[in-house]
């Protein structure tokens, strides 16, 4: 690599519809303390100060976001949010065009993590600031983990070979960009950038994360999240 000070760009997809949410806004709108999701994750990244920009990947009937007080934010950009959750983070890093260069690295946090926490961020960008392919952060399974068919218990994963993936997911510019485009172009369905790059036949890196960086899904993870946010203390 061959900039030795390469800049870090925040990535946010956040055009779901919050289908498992069942909540009649998607579920990035939804207010948890008084605030909506996506400003509560927003905030928390725009508090790295090591991140140059964060491009927010929005659906394009989004029709909630100019009522949230980021519209002439020095550090936010927008896109335009596809129809997979990959397709909104291609937009997003299709908007960097010109602004990043190739080794820079590119931060993707998904918006429904709001409990995201400075220290995290930092922990990932410190640990993988000099290695050539990048990584995730992720947590270990503490259930023991069931392959199953038809409901039928068919055998035992080694809990040990087995990490939640989370987010951030942090890659070069480049390697990202190109790694979901050719996914996008053989027509494989990737869920986080990690399996993009798996594709490529990298090996990306794991670094541990909290568990309270939950994503929320379900009704149920609100209060949960809720929970979580008065429990960190953040400024
Ligand atoms: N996302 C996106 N574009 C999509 C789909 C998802 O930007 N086409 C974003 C979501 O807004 C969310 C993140 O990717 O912040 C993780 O996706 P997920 O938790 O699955 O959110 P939704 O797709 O909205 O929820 P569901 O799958 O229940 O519909
Ligand atoms: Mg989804």
């Amino acid at each position: 690599m061959s900039n030795p000070h390469p800049a870090y760009w925040g990535v946010v997809p956040a055009a779901g519809v919050g289908k498992r949410m069942g909540a009649d806004l998607p579920k990035q709108y939804l207010q948890i303390i008084g605030k909506p999701v996506l400003q509560h994750t927003l905030e928390r990244l725009l508090s790295v100060t090591e991140l140059s920009a964060v491009v927010v990947a929005l659906g394009r009937e989004d029709g909630y976001w100019p009522d949230l007080p980021f519209g002439e934010h020095p550090r936010i950009l927008t896109a335009e949010g596809g129809k997979e959750r990959a397709d909104s983070v291609l937009s997003a890093l299709d908007r960097l065009h010109g602004l990043a260069a190739a080794d820079d690295w590119v931060l993707v946090h998904d918006a429904a993590r709001l409990c995201i926490t400075r220290a995290d961020v930092r922990k990932l960008i410190e640990t993988l600031r000099h290695d050539p392919v990048g990584g995730i952060l992720a947590l270990p399974s503490s259930d023991t983990l069931k392959g199953v068919e038809n409901g039928l218990i068919v055998d035992t994963v080694d809990r040990n070979h087995v990490w939640r993936a989370l987010t951030p997911q942090m890659f070069r510019y480049q390697a990202l960009r190109s790694a979901l485009r050719e996914a996008a172009e053989l027509g494989l369905t990737v869920t986080d950038e990690a399996s993009a790059l798996e594709l490529k036949g990298e090996t990306p890196r794991i670094v541990e994360g909290r568990p309270d960086n939950i994503k929320i899904t379900r009704p149920e993870d609100l209060p949960l999240a809720a929970f979580y946010l008065e429990q960190q203390c953040y400024e």
